[in-house]
C-alpha cells in the first residue's frame, strides 16, 4: 500500500496514529478507472484520443497524471474528470469510497472539500451534489465512526458572480446555518488557480461569512508567494491550505504561529505539481522549529498517487521525525479541527494511547 522506505515499525506507527485529514478534494478522489466507468454509465463524453491522447485508456490517463507540469496543468485534468459525476449516488459513492480508504489508513476525522460550481455549470442541481456528499459523510460516521465535515470551495478561475450565486444558494438552502444547530456545510474555502486571479477576489463573500460565524479557509502559498497567505488572512481565513511559501516571510510566519493558524500541508501534491523538487524541500522542519501548526494531507490522492498514509510515510522518509514530533503534529491537527471540545479530547486521548504503545518499539 505504501512504497516508501520507512521501516516496518515506523509504517505500523504511522498507520496506527489517529489522523485528521483537512485537505482532500472529494473530486480529487476520482480514480482513472472510475472516470471511465462513470463516463460510460452517465453518457458523458471525455475528450477523444485525438483531442487528448491521455484519454485513450485508464493506463494512458494514469501515466499522464505522473507528469503534471504545474497546478494549472493538473487542474485541466481535474475539471474534466469531475464532469462524469451526475447522480446523487455518484457523489455519495465517491465520498464513501474515500472515507473507507481513509479509515483503513487510520483517519479518525476528515474535513473534505467539494467544488459545486463546476457541477452547477453543467446542469447538475445543487441539492444533488450536497445531498450525495452528505449521504457519504453520514454513512462514514455511522459505519466507520469517522467524524466528518464538508467544506465548500469557491473556484478562483471563475467570475466572482458565480461564487456569489453559490454562496446565496447555500444560505437560502439553510446549509450554512451556524445558529443553534450543526450546519450541513461546516466551512468555506477557495481553490483552483492561484497566480492570476485577484488575491482578494472573494473578499465580499468572506466578510459576509465571517459575520455569520462561518469557518473560513483558503488555498494560498502553494504556487503563489507569502503575500497570498496574508491576503487570505486579511479577508478572514483562520486556516490556510498549503501555505508552504510562508517560510519566505518570517514576520508572517511568526504571526501564524502566534495566532495558531493551521496550515493544511500536502507534501506529495507539492512534488507532483512541481512546487518543490522533493518532499524534503517542503518546510516541515522549519514549521516545527517555528511552532507553526500544520497537518499532513493528500489533496487529490487519485491524481497524485498517494493517499494519506503514503504522505505521512513520505514525510518520515524525508525528515526522520521523532515520536514526540509526530505526537505534536497529530495533536495540532486535532486542535485545528472544526469540531467540539468533546470530540477533540476523545481524539487527543487516542493519540496519547497510540504514542505510548509505540514508545518502547521506536
Ligand atoms: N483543487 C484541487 N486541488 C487543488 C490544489 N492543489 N490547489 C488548488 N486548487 C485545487
Ligand atoms: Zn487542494
Amino acid at each position: 500500500m505504501c512504497p516508501s522506505d520507512v521501516s516496518t515499525q515506523w509504517h505500523a506507527f504511522l498507520s496506527a496514529l489517529p489522523k485528521c485529514e483537512h485537505h482532500v478534494h472529494l473530486e480529487g478522489c476520482l480514480e482513472p478507472d472510475l472516470i471511465f466507468t462513470l463516463a460510460s454509465k452517465n453518457n458523458v463524453s471525455l475528450p477523444s484520443p485525438s483531442e487528448n491522447p491521455a484519454y485513450t485508456s485508464i493506463e494512458t490517463l494514469s501515466e499522464r497524471y505522473g507528469h503534471f507540469s504545474s497546478l494549472d496543468d493538473f487542474l485541466s485534468f481535474y475539471f474534466i474528470g469531475m464532469t462524469v459525476l451526475k447522480t446523487q449516488s455518484d457523489f455519495a459513492e465517491l465520498a464513501w469510497t474515500y472515507f473507507k480508504r481513509a479509515h483503513e489508513e487510520g483517519v479518525h476525522h476528515a474535513e473534505v472539500f467539494f467544488d459545486p460550481q463546476v457541477h452547477l455549470e453543467r446542469g447538475v442541481a445543487y441539492r444533488t451534489v450536497v445531498d450525495g456528499y452528505v449521504q457519504g459523510c453520514k454513512r462514514a460516521e455511522s459505519e466507520l465512526g469517522i467524524s466528518t465535515r464538508l467544506i465548500m470551495c469557491f473556484l478562483k478561475h471563475l467570475p466572482l458572480q458565480s461564487a456569489q450565486d453559490l454562496y446565496h444558494t447555500a444560505l437560502k438552502e439553510g446549509d450554512l446555518d451556524f445558529e443553534g444547530r450543526d450546519p450541513v456545510i461546516h466551512g468555506l474555502g477557495a481553490s483552483s488557480s492561484e497566480v492570476g486571479p485577484p488575491k482578494d477576489l472573494f473578499r465580499p463573500i468572506y466578510l459576509s461569512a465571517k459575520e455569520r460565524g462561518i469557518n473560513l479557509t483558503a488555498h494560498a502559498g502553494e504556487e503563489g508567494d507569502a503575500s497570498y497567505i496574508l491576503a487570505a488572512l486579511e479577508k478572514g481565513a483562520t486556516r490556510i491550505d498549503h501555505g508552504i511559501r510562508l517560510v519566505e516571510d518570517p514576520a508572517l510566519m511568526e504571526r501564524i504561529a502566534r495566532e495558531e493558524v493551521l496550515l493544511t500541508v500536502c507534501p506529495v501534491s507539492n512534488v507532483q505539481l512541481k512546487c518543490v523538487k522533493s518532499v524534503g524541500e517542503v518546510p516541515i522542519r522549519k514549521f516545527l522549529d517555528a511552532g507553526v501548526r500544520f497537518s499532513i494531507n493528500s489533496d487529490d490522492p487519485a491524481y497524485f498517487g498517494a493517499y494519506i498514509l503514503e504522505c505521512y510515510c513520505a514525510v518520515q522518509e524525508a525528515f526522520g521525525l521523532s515520536l514526540a514530533e509526530w505526537k505534536t503534529i497529530a495533536e495540532n491537527g486535532v486542535k485545528g479541527s472544526w469540531i467540539g471540545e468533546e470530540r477533540k479530547n476523545e481524539l487527543l486521548g487516542r493519540i496519547d494511547e497510540c504514542v505510548k504503545r509505540f514508545e518502547g518499539v521506536l
